[in-house]
């Protein structure tokens, strides 16, 4: 049988865990969906309550049978059901020894309610009795050692209280002598730790505390629902054992490749450990000094690799891409490809560097475009709902970027990966300034014009330019797509040759059909005004959404 641990098992954990022995394990971190509505690869994350809160006692019920009697179990989890996993790991066996507020920056902003700047992060044991607390691996420095210098402060520092909000040192304001918290900033879109396919996923210093103090090198760390493989990659750093499930293929093959970039040994991701996180000033010197070496690297990468093209020519070209990151290899730079890409555009957003100037402009035209832009859109918006941040952040990983030429490509075939991912750039670009002229639209009421997509019918189509709303099933129903084209005619075929692949995005529901609105005497500003306007006010499910007209 194949071995269980150093593994990500692609599958349900319930089923998974059933299958394995008990009591082999020594800590669960898991991190479940929330039942809120966020939108998962596979998962659907709106169960009826009833339902939601019999599958959590299944799978908690699960690792409590796999946990080791000296075994810790840690449960991250949203403030609507916090209460309720209380009561059923509790009335399952387990015992709370702390109920830690991870309280994060950069929440969802509410308008009519007080946001939410937290997640619940449950701490349970097996056995109140045998329990594995190693505190000297996650003291933390005082806020008397550091901010008031005060030598009557405990030199191994103290362990943190149950609140991980702020380092003191990175807002000394907001602390006084007796307090121990600490921050760890929500892994967001922007951050280099970020692995970029997945939404939820969690930092690697706040796993590091958990790993670290919960259980000791060589034991077995267990998440039930990997995502992005967080906790895997923490454990395999800190030399733990590790295994994990996911019901997502697309998550688990991802997640597996993050894994494998790293080693036992390796630094976690994100801001340094707190005890060595105040640094001298020598030592912050050099860490400048490095950075500034990394940075004319980089840009000496692309001068010799840009061949006098531009940057975001440079990141969206596979072949000059390709160029750029052998150069970077060359100069034996920190961090990996998807770093190097994204330093490159950091340092071209600065624009303080003449060396990161062009002197070839690309030409494509937009009737070529036309052709396939509409793959390009809906692939970007498969990839953002897969979990990418941005269009940036995935044409900086070659391997997302490579994921997005394939969809684009499933959609309209024939195309150069360079074509469809200038064309989502150029959709990015444009967003704003289509958003603008989308305002005359505001009291539009023209009637829209209904053709069937069937294959007989569809070449009574005009060779017009125009606007059109693409649907399936009845006519009231919300469309699937939004596009605007030159050519109606070329456009409704090409999207019938597309049918099986855009079923695979969003599965139809009936028959396909477009409502249009001819277009013939408008520019294409205008037309992509109303596209705007009709993104915004329908949603449809395969948009850019940056497009919509607010
Ligand atoms: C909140 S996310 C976990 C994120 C993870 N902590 C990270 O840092 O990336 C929950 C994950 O559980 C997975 N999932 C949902 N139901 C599952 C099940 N029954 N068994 C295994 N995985 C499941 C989803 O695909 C999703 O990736």
């Amino acid at each position: 049988m194949k071995k269980w641990v150093n593994q990500l098992h692609l599958g349900e954990c319930i089923e998974g865990l059933k299958k394995t022995k008990k009591e082999q394990v020594d800590l669960v971190f898991a991190d479940p969906p929330y039942n809120i509505g966020f939108s998962y690869d596979v998962y659907e994350d709106k169960l009826e309550s009833s339902e939601y809160l019999r599958w959590s006692e299944d799978w908690i019920g699960a690792c409590h049978k796999a946990l080791k009697p000296s075994g810790a179990m840690w449960i991250a989890i949203g403030d609507e059901y916090v209460a309720e996993i209380k009561i059923i790991a509790e009335k399952l066996g387990l015992h709370l020894r702390n109920w830690v507020i991870w309280y994060y920056t950069f929440g969802v902003h509410c308008t009519q309610k007080f946001g939410r700047s937290h997640t619940h992060l449950l701490y349970f044991v097996k056995d109140p009795d045998k329990i594995v607390f190693n505190d000297s691996e996650i003291r933390v420095p005082s806020a008397r050692q550091l901010i008031y210098n005060d030598k009557r402060a405990n030199s191994a520092g103290r362990i943190p209280d149950n609140t991980w909000i702020l380092r003191p040192q990175a807002a000394p304001g907001s602390f006084a002598a007796g307090h121990d918290t600490w921050y760890f900033a929500r892994v967001a879109g922007t951050f280099k730790e970020r692995a970029g396919f997945h939404g939820c996923q969690m930092p690697e210093q706040l796993l590091g505390r958990i790993v670290r103090c919960c259980s000791s090198v060589d034991d077995v760390v267990l998440d039930p629902f990997a995502g992005s493989g967080s906790t895997l990659c923490v454990a395999k750093k800190l030399g733990r054992q590790w295994v994990g499930y996911d019901i997502s293929p697309e998550y688990v093959q991802l997640a597996k490749a993050r894994i494998n970039s790293v080693n036992n040994g390796d630094a976690l991701e994100g801001p340094e450990d707190p005890l060595k996180s105040t640094p001298a000033i020598s030592k912050r010197a050099s860490r400048a000094k490095r950075e500034k070496n990394q940075e004319q690297a980089i840009i000496t990468a692309f001068q010799k690799a840009s061949d006098g093209f531009s940057v975001d020519r440079v990141i969206a070209d596979p072949v000059l891409n390709a160029s750029f990151i052998d150069e970077c290899s060359v100069q034996s730079l920190s961090g990996r490809p998807v770093d190097w890409n994204l330093e490159l555009l950091a340092l071209r957003k600065t624009g303080d560097f003449a060396q990161l100037r062009s002197s070839k402009r690309e030409q494509v035209s937009l009737t070529k475009m036309d052709l396939y832009e509409f793959a390009s859109e809906i692939a970007l918006r498969r990839m953002m709902d897969m979990g990418y941040s941005s269009l940036d952040h995935i044409l900086c990983d070659p391997y997302a970027a490579s994921r997005f030429d394939d969809f684009a490509r499933s959609l309209a075939p024939g195309f150069k990966s360079f074509d469809y991912r200038w064309a989502a750039l150029r959709i990015r670009k444009q967003a704003h300034t289509w958003r603008v002229s989308s305002e005359k639209y505001v009291s539009f009421k023209k009637k829209s014009k209904r053709f069937d997509l069937d294959d007989n019918k569809f070449k009574g189509i005009p060779k017009s330019p125009a606007v059109y709303l693409l649907k399936s099933g009845s006519s009231n129903s919300l469309p699937l797509y939004i596009g605007e084209t030159f050519n109606l005619m070329d456009r409704a075929s090409r999207t019938i040759s597309a049918q099986t692949a855009l079923n695979q995005f969003a599965p139809n529901t009936g028959e396909w059909y477009l409502e249009i609105y001819l277009q013939k005497d408008v520019d294409q500003l205008d037309r992509r005004g109303l596209q705007s306007y009709l993104i915004g006010r329908n949603q449809p499910r395969m948009n850019f959404m940056e497009l919509a007209a607010t």
